[in-house]
């Protein structure tokens, strides 16, 4: 077989394109995989997925532009590959074959503008993206929640990391100048309209990669399973921590050990906050809002111990700064973005201060991207 390169793609006529964003998330950070609330949503930086069929029956062709590598496909032989940002292609095929769907030989090109491990959930735009784009070229009729979770169920099984539904969920259902309010046990949603004039949304790249993140945040999902098990000695009809308050958290207090204790308590407030911030943004008070993130920061960093020292420079500097109304770590944590809500006059000089003073400190070059609320994965037909 001949090794693919760039020739065999010179020339290509795609029959679609579709574009695939990345998400942020105002505030429910690990709330997802326990059944949660979240309030997350798509930003207007995404992935480009060109595709089209080539007319064979088990053969594919993808280019990574942003990689500059290619990957071909055996469709009658899907396994996990050592290539991180390959399983998340190869997972969403594998999960497509699992439910009996009819996927032949396609080529595809896919060019990023999404950075990896920043927090931006850059795989979940990846595999939604190559789910929602077989589903079209190939007239598969899934529905989009089944996209979804077979999206995440790819992360799951060909990439290891047993996330929630979140970042699956917001980067194919949001809407542009919204934000949704997630509830993950029922998959129920609202569209919450989004008015932030004059602040804007920043986030913030440590640019440390994740290394410890899928290995932490499994054992995260684990703490809390073993948390709620003991929970449920005492309370046997509560089925996730989402039902679990603060009084009943107390009540078998003597039963958790410090760190079990604190998994719970974060989340059962982490959920509160949700609920508070929601409030706060239908009345467009986003001080509460900016309140409730730096709440949100300071349950991550002290008793769900997923921050980072990076991060917390970079929430503490905020704090000395009144026009940033709040900042949070973003995403499982151990680096990537903090999400800043700033005004707009005092982006750039911001910027250029809190840069200065973090090379300064971690002698790492920060990077700053503003985004703002989009629409979910959409898909042109050429
Ligand atoms: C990652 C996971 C999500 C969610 C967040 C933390 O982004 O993919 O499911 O758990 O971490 O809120």
């Amino acid at each position: 077989m001949k090794t693919l390169n760039k020739t065999y793609f010179e020339d290509f006529k795609p029959e679609l394109t579709v574009t695939s964003p990345g998400r942020i998330n105002f505030i429910g950070e690990h709330t997802d995989y326990n059944n949660g609330f979240v309030l997350p949503t798509a930003i207007d930086k995404k992935i480009f997925f060109f595709f089209k069929k080539n007319n064979t029956s088990n053969h594919c062709n993808i280019y990574s532009k942003s990689y500059d590598a290619f990957l071909r496909i055996d469709l009658s032989n899907i396994t996990t590959s050592d290539v991180e940002w390959e399983n998340f292609v190869l997972g969403v095929i594998n999960e497509l074959q699992h439910r009996n769907a009819v996927v032949t030989g396609f080529d595809c090109i896919i060019e990023s503008e999404l950075p990896m491990g920043a927090g931006i959930s850059s795989s979940a735009a990846l595999e939604c993206g190559i789910a929602l784009g077989l589903n079209a070229l190939f007239d598969l009729k899934f529905s989009l929640q089944e996209l979804i979770t077979l999206s995440r169920d790819a992360e799951h099984n060909f990439v290891g990391t047993k996330c929630g539904i979140m970042d699956q969920f917001a980067v194919v259902m949001s809407k542009k100048a919204h934000t949704l309010l997630i509830d993950c046990e029922s998959l129920a949603y609202e569209l919450i309209p989004l008015t932030m004039q004059p602040y804007k949304i920043l986030l913030l790249n440590t640019n440390i990669s994740h290394n410890l993140a899928t290995s932490e945040y499994n054992k995260r999902r684990n703490e809390c399973e073993i948390g709620l098990e003991i929970i449920k000695e005492k309370y046997p009809n509560i089925s996730s921590l989402r039902e679990v308050t603060q009084p009943i958290l107390e009540t078998v207090r003597p039963n958790l050990n410090t760190t079990l204790y604190n998994r719970c308590a974060y989340i059962v407030a982490e959920n509160n906050r949700v609920q508070q911030a929601v409030t706060s943004l239908k009345s467009g008070d986003l001080k509460s809002l900016g309140d409730l993130m730096y709440g949100s920061h300071d349950g991550l960093r002290n008793l769900y111990d997923v921050s980072c020292a990076e991060l917390d420079f970079l929430v503490d500097f905020s704090l000395k700064h009144e026009y940033v109304l709040g900042a949070r770590m973003m995403g499982g944590g151990f680096g990537g973005c903090t999400i800043n809500i700033i005004h707009g006059n005092n982006i750039n000089s911001y910027v250029e201060k809190i840069s200065y003073a973090y090379k300064k400190e971690f002698k790492i070059d920060l990077s700053a991207i503003e985004v703002s609320p989009s629409d979910g994965t959409s898909i042109i037909y050429h």
